[in-house]
């Protein structure tokens, strides 16, 4: 089944459809997985080998405005116009392109994004929950939250996750058309929660998510494991957030990230994301909780760390991350 086979299963009578109104803006938060998304079962439909469980971050996200244009598309990210033929723009447009299938349509794109992009720091999963929440005002779809969180995944899977705030859960789903592999909110809040994000190395990833994925799953002798473990974390991470149960939280948060990054370095050829900075924040980590503070770290595809904390442990955080952005998701 091929992305454009869903979107027409989804928008039904709405598929080829004009637009609406001419211009339409959305917002979504960026989500850091606590359980990692990491391998498809489906590339074409950024289906899931397992399921995931992330928490948002808030007001940092991406802002997305999409306008009609009369001859051309045009792609801005953050105020600056972007080449059509660059990686961004191109995934852009391969995604609208879904939507405009036997239509004379064309758009302009202004991306606002409150993360580095291709950093490792959730860039894509919100800018592309955003574009799809401005998508289905312009065209006027009245799409239901399930059916936004599959469009979205077809623009990056981790997107079906970014379109709530707090915790989200995606589904896998077993489907091949993934009519079932969405994500939903759920209904648990814990205001003392903060994420604090260390931005240790802000270029852009020598490898994408998706191509590092890729090769995890085609050639990671430890593939097999990951599901177990995938599983296993999500129960131990339902079950923190029903009891605030924190060293839960983080202890399962932080062994699911490195255990995705075994996998990854175990890949042929190796792939390491982390850089010297990122192993000395993770030292201190360690460090800090040997003295007996409760902190921990989950890393993404990046040199970035995410740390995981209790409000009341913000002042000896900041002690030792001076330049650390504290985000409190239930703030
Ligand atoms: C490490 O969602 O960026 O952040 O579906 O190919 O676009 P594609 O991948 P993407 O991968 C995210 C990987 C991750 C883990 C996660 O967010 O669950």
């Amino acid at each position: 089944m091929k992305a454009i086979d869903v979107v027409q299963l989804i928008l039904k009578e709405r598929f080829g459809a004009k637009p609406l109104h001419d211009e339409a803006t959305a917002f979504a938060p960026a989500n850091i997985a606590l359980c990692k998304y990491w391998g498809k079962r489906d590339e074409a439909l950024n289906l899931p080998v397992t399921s995931s469980l992330s928490i948002s971050l808030n007001n940092q996200g991406a802002t997305t405005n999409i306008r009609l244009q009369k001859h051309r598309d045009e792609v801005t990210l953050n105020g600056e116009l972007q080449s059509l033929d660059t990686v961004f723009s191109q995934r852009l447009l391969r995604f609208l392109d879904l939507f405009r299938e036997g239509c004379d349509l064309h758009f302009k794109v202004d991306a606002q994004s409150d993360m580095p992009v291709g950093a490792g720091l959730a860039s894509s999963a919100c800018g592309f929950a955003a574009l799809v929440l401005a998508l289905n005002q312009l065209f006027g779809w009245g799409l239901c939250e399930r059916e936004l969180s599959i469009l979205a995944r077809l623009g990056s899977g981790s997107a079906s996750r970014s379109l709530w705030d707090g915790f989200v859960k995606w589904h896998a789903g077993n489907r091949s058309d993934g009519m079932d592999s969405f994500a939903e909110h759920l209904p648990y809040e814990w205001p003392s929660l903060c994420v604090g994000l260390c931005v240790l190395f802000k270029q852009q990833k020598s490898i994408s998510s998706r191509e590092a994925m890729k090769r995890t799953v085609q050639t990671s002798p430890f593939y097999a494991a990951w599901k177990p473990t995938a599983d296993q974390d999500l129960l131990c991470l339902e079950q923190a957030i029903q009891s605030q149960d924190f060293e839960l939280l983080g202890s399962t948060a932080e062994s699911n990230a490195l255990a995705m990054h075994a996998l990854i370095l175990s890949s042929r050829p190796p792939i390491l994301y982390s850089q010297c900075e990122t192993v000395t924040a993770m030292h201190t980590v360690w460090h800090l909780r040997a003295q007996g503070l409760p902190v921990y770290f989950t890393q993404d595809a990046g040199a970035n760390l995410k740390l995981l904390f209790l409000k009341d442990a913000s002042n000896a955080i900041r002690q030792a991350f001076p330049e650390v952005e504290m985000i409190e998701p239930f703030g």
